[in-house]
């Protein structure tokens, strides 16, 4: 049986979807549509499953991101611990680290992305208290990709414009192969249809 709560998940907007490039406004005030949003986007990061979801990535352009950097850990971690970062922003960066990135917007490629080691971030969540948090190694990296996101910024945009064209050239002809495959079944079943009248 399908579960109703499965079927509601928004989907997650794929490359090169020009949707993921918008840069996103400040959320100006919280109500019940914006913790609506909110409690969705977690559903789907722990369906996907990813560690952070930012809103455009669901075709919202507003400044909200979800992210719980632990939860995959069930034997040892704390379990689901989800956060809302509403307007994030990253106040310092110090450092430099390599990370190896995916990202649910960018199926099918990892690569690595040099980032700031550590970053301090301030953002309000949803019951609109305002946080500061110094973060590193993997929570530094996750605050920066999902910031990105809010100003229309992939991880494959920092990435040697080589290895993203290769990658984008692949995901075209991806995409191709899927869209060739799509007419080529109702053709099929145009011409079922024609034998059975
Ligand atoms: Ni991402």
């Amino acid at each position: 049986m399908l579960d109703s709560a499965a079927m509601a998940l928004r989907e997650v907007l794929q490359f090169p979807d020009p949707r993921l490039k918008r840069k996103s406004v400040p959320v100006g005030r919280v109500d019940d549509e914006l913790r609506a949003l909110a409690a969705d986007m977690i559903d789907v990061m722990y369906d996907e499953p990813g560690i952070g979801l930012a809103a455009p990535q669901v075709g919202q352009a507003i400044r909200l991101v979800v992210m719980d950097t632990e939860w995959n850990d069930e034997e040892n971690g704390p379990g689901k611990n989800p956060m809302v970062m509403i307007n994030p922003e990253i106040l310092e960066r110090d450092g430099e680290l390599t990370w190896t990135e995916g990202c649910l917007s960018v199926p099918d490629f990892q690569a690595e992305v040099e980032r700031a080691a550590r970053v301090t971030v301030r953002y309000t969540d949803l019951e609109g208290n305002e946080h500061t948090e110094a973060a590193e190694e993997l929570r530094a990296v996750c605050f920066q990709h999902e910031i990105d996101h809010l100003d229309g910024v992939l991880f494959i945009d920092r990435i040697s414009r080589l290895k993203r064209n290769l990658y984008a050239n692949k995901r075209k002809k991806a995409l191709k192969l899927e869209q060739e495959e799509g007419p080529a079944r109702n053709t099929a079943v145009a011409e079922s249809a024609q034998d059975s009248s």
